[in-house]
């Protein structure tokens, strides 16, 4: 086929409840490894070069709308409303104005995010190239409860499909299911769904009736069986839900390990699906990364470090229990054990920040260092600065947030209160434990603390 994406058109159902969550969220947007189950198979449609794709979805849409937004498909994009939600061939009948009257039509439900693109590629070619009407995507299950069941004729050619409540205990034994997925000619959709009839045992017009509707009007039905059956389940409730995650954290923990990462035991390592890791990363168990995450060659992420849309420099070590949140750190430095770094922190090449420092919406240049039990907010820090252990930044009067500057090179004594707004001037030295509530100029020392004072023979003897 020389330009199949200006024939190609899809169709995502999504308008259901999604009852079975029990959530206020609609089913399509809660998330599989960070990223909401729709935007997933809107990547499938991505993949198989699609000109154009229908998203059914309810009246209360706005949240949907939303999400794809900023999500710029290199499709183009309808909504169609169902108002009332009478049943997937209703969902499918709402979007037929949309869709080409020439060409092929890819049918998916919202809520099967795991399926590979290689896979619905084949019903693609079975309308495209055999010539079929309809093509319909079956697996094998081992537990096939709730799915509508396969029925076939003795020479194994499909008659039709039966729901789960509508079958008989026979037909329940059956294992082959519908996966949700179908192949159409565009041409034959308008007439087989307005033969569509509720009747049934949820009163509902079945998408899955139009198999036996164009077969038996002499039309061309194929069954495409999938070879990997965990790439159709459905995720109609939070149990599922779970499954699905795992099935593609343990996928996507694969592609990083064959791109070079090293896992120390993948089944304990949590990455989104918009994670990106460089060559020569090592993970240690309990590593979580999140969000847009981008972690640079040869970084070290010891155990229980908790990642959230973090850029990371080349040969960074990240110690035990770091957490860092929208910030970035540069190349080669050392962070915790125990650090925790937000709110667009930026800390530079061969920073130093250790054990139990806090650090929010500041900036540290290269070199500089933190090493213990400090808290930095809302402050800057020069290149080669020393900041002493049990250093807090007072950037907070109860009200407002001010700022505190440190120059390069200022050495900052243990125990010091920085009170904000100030400004420590380069290779400026505060003693330790003084409170600082003035700016101190370049190259000077301040001591803000009143003098010890020492009483000789002040115990009594007999103590
Ligand atoms: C459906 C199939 C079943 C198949 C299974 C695979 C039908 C009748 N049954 O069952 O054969 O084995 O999927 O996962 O098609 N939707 C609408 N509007 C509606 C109803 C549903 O848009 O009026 C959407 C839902 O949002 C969902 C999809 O259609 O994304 C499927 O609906 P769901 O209720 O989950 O169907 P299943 O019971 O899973
Ligand atoms: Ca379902």
């Amino acid at each position: 086929m020389s330009n199949p994406s200006s024939q190609r058109s899809a169709v995502v159902l999504a308008a259901g409840q999604g009852t079975r969550f029990k959530s206020r969220r609609i089913k399509i947007l809660h998330e599989l490894c960070g990223k909401p189950m729709l935007l997933h198979i809107l990547d499938k449609l991505k993949a198989l070069e699609v000109g154009r794709a229908v998203l059914v979805v309810a009246s209360e849409a706005e949240e949907v709308r939303r999400t794809v937004e900023d999500y710029a498909p290199p499709f183009d994009l309808q909504f169609a409303v169902q108002t009332k939600q009478l049943g997937t061939g209703h969902a499918l009948a709402t979007a037929v104005p949309y869709l080409p009257d020439q060409g092929s039509v890819l049918v998916l439900y919202g809520d099967t995010p795991l399926i590979s693109p290689r896979t619905l590629q084949r019903l693609f070619q079975a309308v495209e190239e055999e010539g079929a009407d309809e093509a319909l995507l079956t697996a094998i299950l081992d537990d096939p409860y709730g799915y509508g069941r396969i029925l076939r004729d003795p020479e194994g050619n499909p008659l039709g499909t039966v729901e789960e409540k509508d079958a008989d205990e026979a037909q329940r034994k059956i294992r082959e299911v519908n996966s949700g997925f179908y192949g159409f000619k565009a041409s034959v959709l308008k007439p087989a769904l307005s033969e569509l009839d509720n009747d049934n045992a949820a009163g509902e017009y079945y998408l899955t009736d139009l198999l036996d509707i164009l077969r038996s009007g002499g039309k061309r039905v194929r069954a495409v069986m999938a070879e990997d059956a965990s790439e159709t389940l459905g995720v109609n409730d939070r149990l599922q839900l779970a499954h699905a995650e795992g099935l593609m954290r343990r996928q996507i923990n694969r592609r990083w390990m064959r791109e070079g990462v090293t896992m120390l035991d993948p089944s304990r390592v949590l990455i989104d699906a918009e994670v990106e890791l460089a060559r020569d990363v090592t993970l240690y168990p309990g590593v979580v990364l999140q969000g847009g995450t981008r972690i640079a060659e040869e970084v070290e992420v010891r155990s229980n470090c908790h990642l959230v849309n973090a850029l990371v420099g080349r040969g960074t070590l990240l110690d035990q229990g770091t957490v860092i949140r929208d910030s970035s750190v540069g190349e080669e430095a050392r962070v915790g054990p125990y650090a925790h770094l937000r709110g667009g922190t930026q800390a530079g090449d061969r920073v130093r920040i250790g054990n139990f420092v806090e650090v929010k919406k500041s900036i540290l240049e290269e070199d500089a260092k933190a090493a213990h039990l400090t808290y930095l907010g809302d402050s800057s820090i020069g290149r080669q600065a020393n900041i002493g252990a049990g250093t807090i930044t007072c950037n907070y009067d109860g009200k407002r947030k001010y700022r505190t500057v440190i120059g390069e090179r200022a050495f900052i004594g243990s125990n010091s209160q920085l009170v904000a707004p100030v400004t420590i001037g380069a290779g400026a030295y505060v003693a330790a434990g003084s409170t600082i509530t003035e700016d101190v100029p370049p190259g000077a020392l301040a001591i803000a603390r009143s003098r010890q004072v020492v009483k000789p023979d002040w115990t009594p003897e007999d103590d």
